[in-house]
């Protein structure tokens, strides 16, 4: 066997439920009914993931595919921990970024400038790395003269490209993206594409969410379908095409 084979996953979730609260958009007579049946709270949860496993090898690119409402961006908050599970468990190995929501982790009244150094330590790099990679994340991002504005008069394509950035520089063994990628021009969606690849080729372990099929044939191997919550399909990345088409 080879010594790949025999190293540990990166990612496993093990039988992992979530399920959320409804927002309630009953009607008073519907409030009223419910309460004369006397149903139980319980039943406004809508239970977004159902049992879900897999495992993610070191060095895997995997696409994670659905529709709209599937759960796919839950599956990436559990795997981040910005979610817990309801049920089951999210185990990971190594250092793990997510490009999860677009501005996430960014505090609008600090500068470009203090939230790179913010966010570099939150995904646990000093501030001397910080500094000595701050030039070459700032002319990756291509902000310019803006790191010295406070985010919240940024655009939402330049908060992205600054927080993508950050999370491409750092030392990283997961890195978690998405949709984010849909942000900004096609000069930079490329940059950041063939970034992407640069870490897949370095072993960098990879969750995509990409409603570009293009990209995802490029960069993943693997494809996780998803559809209300059920994994329906695990496999190679052209399978799993078809399966969504289908
Ligand atoms: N914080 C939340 N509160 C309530 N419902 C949520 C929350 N986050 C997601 N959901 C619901 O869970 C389901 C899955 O959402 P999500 O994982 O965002 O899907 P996807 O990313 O595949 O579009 C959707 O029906 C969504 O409305
Ligand atoms: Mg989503």
């Amino acid at each position: 066997m080879s010594i790949s084979a025999e190293t540990q996953p990166r990612i496993i979730v093990d039988h992992v439920s979530k399920w959320f609260s409804k927002r309630s958009t009953r009607s008073m007579k519907d409030a009223f009914i419910a309460a004369a049946r006397r149903q139980p709270v319980r039943a406004r949860q809508f239970h977004a993931l159902k049992d879900v496993s897999f495992s993610i090898g070191e060095g895997e690119s995997v696409a994670v595919m659905g529709l709209n409402g599937s759960g796919k961006s839950t599956t990436l908050k559990l795997v981040s921990g910005v979610l817990e599970p309801d049920s089951g468990r999210v185990l990971t190995r190594g250092k793990v970024a997510g490009l999860i929501e677009v501005g996430a982790g960014f505090h609008p009244d600090l500068t470009g400038r203090e939230n790179v150094f913010l966010n570099a330590a939150i995904l646990g790099m000093s501030e001397k790395e910080t500094k000595e990679r701050f030039d070459e994340i700032v002319a990756f991002s291509e902000i310019g003269d803006f790191i010295d504005q406070e985010v919240k008069h940024y655009s939402s394509g330049m908060f992205m490209r600054l927080a993508f950035s950050v999370a491409i520089h750092v030392e990283l063994d997961v890195l978690l993206v998405d949709e984010v990628l849909s942000v900004g021009d096609a000069p930079f969606r490329a940059k950041c594409n063939a970034k992407l690849k640069e870490l897949a080729a370095r072993g960098v372990t990879m969750m995509v969410v990409s409603h570009s099929k293009g990209q995802v044939k490029e960069l993943c191997t693997r494809g996780i379908v998803l559809s209300k919550g059920d994994v329906v399909f695990d496999g190679p990345i052209a399978e799993a095409l078809e399966v969504l088409e289908s």
